[in-house]
């Protein structure tokens, strides 16, 4: 039901004293009261009287200047969900981007973020949002004034957690990263199965080997492996290198080589360990770890990096390898080398003994005899060894002994040994040099026999310094050993004027 507002205009005298008193206005007077308005109100009288009032509408009336303000008005007012608000500072002409982008931020605040009336949160916006190649993000948790680095480092990781690790945006993942990084030598790697809690030494000490394994070691990060280190290794002229098939007088050798160039240092011999003095090349990779670890005070000198102690070593170097030639440097003979050979019957009786204590061998002496003849121990093969030396016997740096001459007669040894590096001894001081290298003196000498070694590895029966004769293979092979032992010399020597002196 639509009503009609009754409209009385003022009288002209009445109308005339206003318009004196409020300069340009007219005013009539509306509905039953008369209520003054302006003139103009008369457009409008009618549509407020009939407009639609909603149940939840909210008026406030006031005769104006009545006091409310609309600070009231608007903290107590009804806002709709399908509302839009668009808030100014009166008069400013910016809107509130501007404010947001400028207003202060305090520590403690917390936001809650949404697109206005979309009814979804950021989450999802987020997670569907469109990425651009080039775009450039900055990530930190909101408000935490630390960065992801922290929280990240910090976080706690779970045994089934699956990582999948890219270089933001680079389109390809860490494996082609990895595979192209640039490595410095100083570089420490710590390398584990992810997610394993173990770590590769525990995994490789306890893995599985089987024979026909195949392993190429290497110095971690060079590159290369230590065939190489060895065959390019910067060679002194002033090294002194002894070489020699395992057993075969290499230690009784090293000490006579060491003493004559040092001009009969027995103090110094005694003091110093021989492994410390005279370095085995190649020793990181013979003497096993677990060996090395019951004993760490005792074989300090190898449980070091063998390579880097020799690299490392001041000049004159002494240097003790068992590898054959062809797999040493080059220009070995730049330096001074000794070769010390023995009967292959000898050597393997004395590596039958010492591969109990130090390879963990388990069988008989006949059946290490099979595999030795076969060329099967370590270092093998036995002839290509000793030939390779052999067709070097003449050069001014080689000196070729044979273990058997040392033991029939030790003080011509000698003498060969000191005139072979310059040098010259009097009758006493061979004789005393003599006395000092005795098998009984020897096996003593705490600078030379590894007792301390042998001990801590808890080997009772076995010694590093034996029996130290010629010819006690005879004890160990039965007339069929002996038989093929014969013709496996006879094959061997036959290319060759090598022969092992007979004085037994
Ligand atoms: P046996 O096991 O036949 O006794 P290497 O030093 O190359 O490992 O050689 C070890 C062999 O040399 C052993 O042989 C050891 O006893 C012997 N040996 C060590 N010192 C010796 C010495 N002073 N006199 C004689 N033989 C010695």
């Amino acid at each position: 039901m639509s009503g009609k507002v009754k409209v009385q205009y003022l009288d002209s005298s009445t109308q005339e004293q206003l318009t004196a008193l409020f300069k340009d206005w007219k005013f009539a007077s509306f509905g039953d009261i008369g209520c003054i308005m302006p003139t103009t109100y008369a457009n409008d009288a009618d549509n407020i009287l009939n407009m639609a009032v909603r149940p939840d509408d909210v008026w406030v009336l006031s005769f104006p200047r009545s006091g409310k303000n609309e600070a009231d008005t608007f903290l107590n007012m009804a806002i709709r969900p399908d509302d839009v608000w668009v808030l100014t500072f009166p008069r400013s002409g910016k809107n509130e981007a501007d404010t947001f982008l400028n207003m202060a931020i305090r520590p403690d605040d917390v936001w809650v973020l949404t697109f206005p009336r979309s009814g979804k949160n950021d989450v999802d916006t987020i997670l569907n949002m469109a990425v651009r190649p080039d775009d450039v993000w900055v990530l930190t948790f909101p408000r935490s004034g630390k960065n992801d680095v922290d929280t990240i480092l910090n976080m706690a990781v779970r045994p089934d957690d699956v990582w999948v690790l890219t270089f933001p945006r680079s389109g390809k993942n860490d494996v082609d990263t990895i595979l192209n990084m640039a490595f410095r030598p100083d570089d420490v790697w710590v390398l584990t199965f992810p997610r394993s809690g173990k770590n590769d030494v525990d995994t490789i000490l306890n893995m599985t080997f089987r024979p026909d394994d195949v392993w190429v070691l290497t110095f971690p990060r060079s590159g290369k492996n230590d065939v190489d280190t060895i065959l390019n290794m910067a060679v002194r002229p002033d090294d002194v290198w002894v070489l020699t098939f395992p057993r075969s007088g290499t230690t009784w050798t090293q000490e006579l080589v060491w003493l004559v160039k040092n001009n009969l240092d027995y103090e110094r011999a005694l003091k110093l360990r021989l492994v410390e003095r005279f370095p085995y090349l190649e020793g990181t990779h013979i003497v096993r770890s677990d060996l090395i670890s019951v004993a760490p005070e005792q074989h300090q000198a190898i449980t070091r990096s063998s390579f880097e102690l020799v690299a490392n070593a001041p000049s004159p170097r002494f240097i003790k390898s068992h590898m054959p030639l062809s797999l040493l440097p080059a220009h070995l003979l730049e330096a001074k080398v000794v070769y010390v050979a023995r009967d292959p019957r000898d050597v393997a009786v004395s590596c039958y003994h010492l591969s109990k204590v130090l390879l963990k061998y388990v069988g008989d002496f006949k059946t290490y005899w099979n595999v030795f003849a076969k060329d099967l121990v370590l270092y093998s093969p036995y002839f290509p060894h000793l030939k390779e030396a052999w067709a070097q016997r003449h050069h001014k740096h080689m000196l070729f002994i044979f273990y058997e001459d040392m033991n029939k007669d030790l003080s011509s040894v000698i003498k060969r040994v000191a005139s072979f590096f310059g040098k010259e001894f009097t009758n006493e001081e061979v004789a005393q040099l003599c006395q000092h290298l005795d098998i009984n003196n020897f096996k003593k000498n705490k600078a030379v026999n590894a007792e301390a070694f042998l001990n801590a590895v808890g080997t009772k029966d076995e010694s590093f310094i034996r029996k130290g004769k010629s010819g006690t293979w005879r004890d160990y092979f039965d007339a069929e050993m002996t038989a093929q032992a014969q013709s496996w010399l006879n094959e061997n020597l036959a290319d060759t004027d090598l022969r092992f002196p007979s004085h037994s």
